[in-house]
């Protein structure tokens, strides 16, 4: 590519993970599920780069993995640690969940960190056509749109932020203040709470020089696809391998963090069990909990609690059917397998401290919607507001208030059980993954427009 000719796409997606990923034979195929299949559709309408960090050494993806260009923007191990491991997972990642105990700061992760979005923001100056509209997902580049903003004034830039955001605690940082300027750049923010868009309207307060254009727009989901599930053969066939043949299945599906609040959901199954509320025969857990960020210490301690709980369980508690009241799942399934899962499930135990969205609730309601199944859902996930009036709610962190949330869950007779379940998957069916980023596009454009003006 000619450096000095301008770039020709008229969307540029960033976020930290490309959209692809190497396979068993080292070759790269498209990431399963996830934010590609969302974006796909409006990638695909455009010319569009999709741009993500890669290690340094790392051969580049080839082209045409998938039907939008991939550009990598390349991360030393040094950065890996200090700006991604450290700044990015052990300083914004707690504090925009406002679990400050677990944040930890350091000059030089944020000087690594400001390295890195001054490096991809000259990457996506590269691919970028006149005007073009960039879109940022999450923290891990918050602070592209200020060097963009130097570098190319006539983009228009914009952020989803994916998790939830905590102006409190994000205040509170050292670099709490170059955070804000960060997010002042954007021509437009989404969020998927309106708790989480009036936080960073207090947080930016009145320096926002785009008159804090932040929308709460939760992110939606493949609806069409999980009720295809339901009638999936292969799913319905893998599902009876995770059903008990007695009792409850309850089911949970998670990357391993302190936010999704594991190891309180199994204590409140322990709660259940040693106080005798159910007996093993009547009450089992299957967990999707594929270990994540292992090299940051307080995950690598969570992954030995979360196996040491689950072994004592099993040791304490056995089923007459041979299967494990607590099945820890460790590995990433691929998608068909992890419906399965969740078809096998009677209850889904969705129960973080603290959460983004948590699309796994919608997408269990979609797959059992058909049958008396139940959602437990933790108050402190972003989809909790829209499957409440169907759903028991529970605060993440109570173990005592899950274990009772879950009694009361078996005690409700099954036509209601059958009535929640139905009208909860109406409700996931309106939350559609392309109508969540055409508007998005839509208000950037809008704001960038605007802005112009
Ligand atoms: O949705 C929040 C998020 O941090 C994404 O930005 C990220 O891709 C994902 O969770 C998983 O985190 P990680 O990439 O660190 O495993």
């Amino acid at each position: 590519m000619d450096e000095n000719l301008p770039g020709t796409s008229h969307l540029v997606v960033v976020s930290s993970r490309l959209p692809v990923e190497l396979d068993d034979r080292e070759s790269w195929r498209r990431a399963p599920g996830g934010l590609v299949s969302v974006l796909e559709p409006v990638l695909r309408d455009r010319p569009a780069t999709w741009l993500g960090f890669l290690e340094a050494h790392a051969d580049p993806p080839p082209e045409k993995v998938v039907g939008f260009e991939l550009a990598a923007v390349p991360i030393s191990p040094i950065e890996r640690k200090f700006a991604l491991d450290g700044y990015c997972n052990q300083t914004l990642w707690p504090a925009l969940h406002g679990l400050d105990d677990h944040v930890e700061e350091d000059a030089s992760w944020r000087r690594s960190y400001e390295f890195v979005q001054e490096r991809t923001a000259h990457a996506i100056d590269r691919v970028a056509a006149p005007g073009a509209a960039v879109w940022l997902h999450d923290y891990q580049v918050y602070g592209v749109g200020r060097h963009l903003a130097r570098l190319r004034p006539d983009l228009v830039v914009g952020l989803f932020c994916h998790t939830p955001v905590a102006a409190r605690s994000l205040a509170h940082l050292r670099s709490g203040r170059a955070v804000a300027e960060d997010l002042r750049a954007m021509h437009f923010i989404g969020t998927q709470t309106a708790e989480d868009a009036e936080s960073i309207r207090t947080f930016l307060g009145s320096g926002d020089p785009h008159g804090g254009r932040v929308r709460a727009m939760p992110v939606g989901f493949d609806g069409a696809r999980w009720l295809g599930y339901r009638t999936d053969p292969v799913v319905t066939a893998m599902a009876t391998r995770y059903r008990g043949a007695t009792g409850v299945t309850a089911v949970g599906v998670d990357r391993v963090d302190y936010t999704k609040g594991l190891l309180h959901k199994l204590n409140a199954v322990e709660y259940l069990l040693t106080s005798g509320t159910v007996t093993p025969d009547e009450f089992r857990l299957v967990q999707i909990a594929v270990p994540s960020r292992t090299g940051v210490p307080v995950y690598r301690y969570l992954n030995g609690q979360l196996e040491a709980t689950a072994r004592r369980i099993n040791g304490t508690f056995r089923r007459t059917d041979g299967k494990l009241v607590v099945e820890l799942i460790r590995r990433q399934l691929p998608q068909r397998e992890v419906a399965a899962v969740m078809r096998a499930g009677d209850l889904a135990l969705i129960t973080p401290v603290r959460d983004g969205m948590n699309l796994v609730a919608l997408e269990f309601a979609t797959l059992n919607g058909d049958r008396p199944s139940a959602v437990v859902i933790g108050a402190g996930a972003g989809v909790a507001p829209l499957i409440a009036p169907w759903s028991d709610v529970v605060d993440g962190g109570d173990v005592l208030g899950i274990a009772d949330a879950i009694r009361h869950v078996l005690d409700r007779p099954e036509p209601d059980r059958q009535q929640r379940a139905a009208a909860r998957a109406a409700e996931a069916l309106r939350h559609a993954a392309t109508d969540w980023a055409e508007s998005f596009l839509d208000e950037l454009l809008d704001a960038g427009a605007t802005t112009a003006a």
